[in-house]
């Protein structure tokens, strides 16, 4: 037998949710519904597609390394200079990157729970110790906590903001404050995968502050609010002499040839994506006043899903959903709903109606 590294049996192994085909087939239904992974409910946007599809007859070379005309729209859209931006294969490959970057034995990542499973898991690859700081009783990110918990061998922390799986954020001012806190050999990477549809007036991004200082890095994707999961594009920003060394860790060509395409073009439709975003927050409202008139709890969203609040029995509620075509995802006693269309939202609160109700154990 091979020789495996011991501390990677510590990492669940991570189980996605069915494809939407598949679960079809096994039930015999010819309607899925899935809000189980904060995508993006509807197709990309038509000019994305066919900007892809024109592209198809240079897939013979390899992409274009530095991902440049996406670099440079990246820029203008957030009007700051190119060597600012570093892309990557979805903000889950610089999330790696960067625990690879500032990791190793001997030191720690500080992060909150629950939080995006990631940290976690590039935790143990990169062969740093987790500190996991819980929420607060808000579900928020306990920012003060956070703070507490820096040891002398801590070399990163993230803050995702808004927060996966609740949903919740912390504003503006309160990162700031806690990036002042933090010493300055600590890099802090927020995670602002969900900042696009972040609509509460106290939220603010925090890439002024990575413009600003070295140890700060903003975390951005194309997976959500510009729809386009299935490209894998992310980018972050900081300081060039941060991304620098950061970038020292990422494979060459990470970012396909198609990615650097769809996501050049996407950025060429703001009004698209302000539609989207508010499409998203209307869905949200309306699942929330929802399931409100049915007794249950969200967790204020910033994103696009919500968790729902209280001890039920989720596990079952899931699989009865399941069966009728509808996919969420449990998180323990707790169960997160992603924003569907109008449709699927409807669909989706009659299914609880059906399923749901009668096994609220709170
Ligand atoms: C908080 C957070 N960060 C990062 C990501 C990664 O997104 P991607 O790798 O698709 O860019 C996700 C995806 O669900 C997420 O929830």
């Amino acid at each position: 037998m091979p020789t495996y590294r011991p501390d990677i049996a510590s990492i669940p192994v991570y189980t996605p949710g069915k494809p939407i085909d598949e679960v079809a087939r096994e039930l015999g239904l010819d309607q899925i519904v899935k809000l189980a992974s904060n995508e993006c409910p509807v197709p990309p946007f038509p000019e994305v597609e066919e900007a892809i599809a024109a592209a198809t007859g240079t897939l013979h070379r390899y992409p274009e390394n530095s991902s440049y005309r996406l670099v440079r729209a990246l820029a203008a859209t957030h009007d700051l200079a190119e060597d600012y931006f570093w892309v990557g294969a979805g903000s889950s490959q610089l999330l790696g990157c960067i625990a690879l970057a500032v990791g190793g034995r001997g030191t720690s990542a500080v992060y909150a729970d629950p939080s995006f499973v990631m940290y976690g898991l590039y935790a143990v690859l990169s062969g740093s110790e987790s500190i996991r700081v819980p929420l607060d009783t808000h579900l928020a990110h306990d920012l003060d906590a956070m703070e507490a918990a820096i040891r002398p061998d801590t070399t990163v922390v993230y803050v995702c903001n808004p927060n996966n799986p609740t949903g919740t954020h912390v504003s503006g001012d309160a990162v700031w404050r806690f990036i002042e806190s933090v010493p300055d050999r600590v890099l802090v990477v927020v995670d602002e995968a969900y900042a696009e549809y972040a609509t509460a007036p106290d939220y603010a991004s925090a890439i002024p502050l990575a413009v600003e200082r070295d140890n700060v890095v903003v975390a951005r994707t194309f997976s959500k609010a510009y729809g386009l999961a299935g490209l894998r594009v992310g980018y972050a920003i900081g300081r060039p002499e941060t991304l620098a060394q950061l970038r020292r860790t990422q494979p060459p060509f990470s970012v396909t040839t198609l990615g650097q395409v769809g996501a050049t073009e996407a950025l060429r439709h703001p009004d698209r994506l302000a539609e989207r975003i508010h499409d998203n927050a209307r869905g949200r409202a309306w699942l929330a006043v929802e399931l409100a008139a049915r007794n249950v709890e969200v967790a204020p969203s910033q994103t696009n899903f919500v968790m729902l609040l209280g001890e039920r029995d989720t596990q079952r509620v899931a699989k009865e959903s399941m069966e009728r075509g509808v996919i969420i995802r449990t998180l323990g006693p707790s169960a997160r709903v992603s924003v569907g269309t109008p449709e699927e939202n409807a669909r989706f609160i009659e299914v609880w109606d059906e399923v749901a109700s009668s096994h609220t154990s709170s």
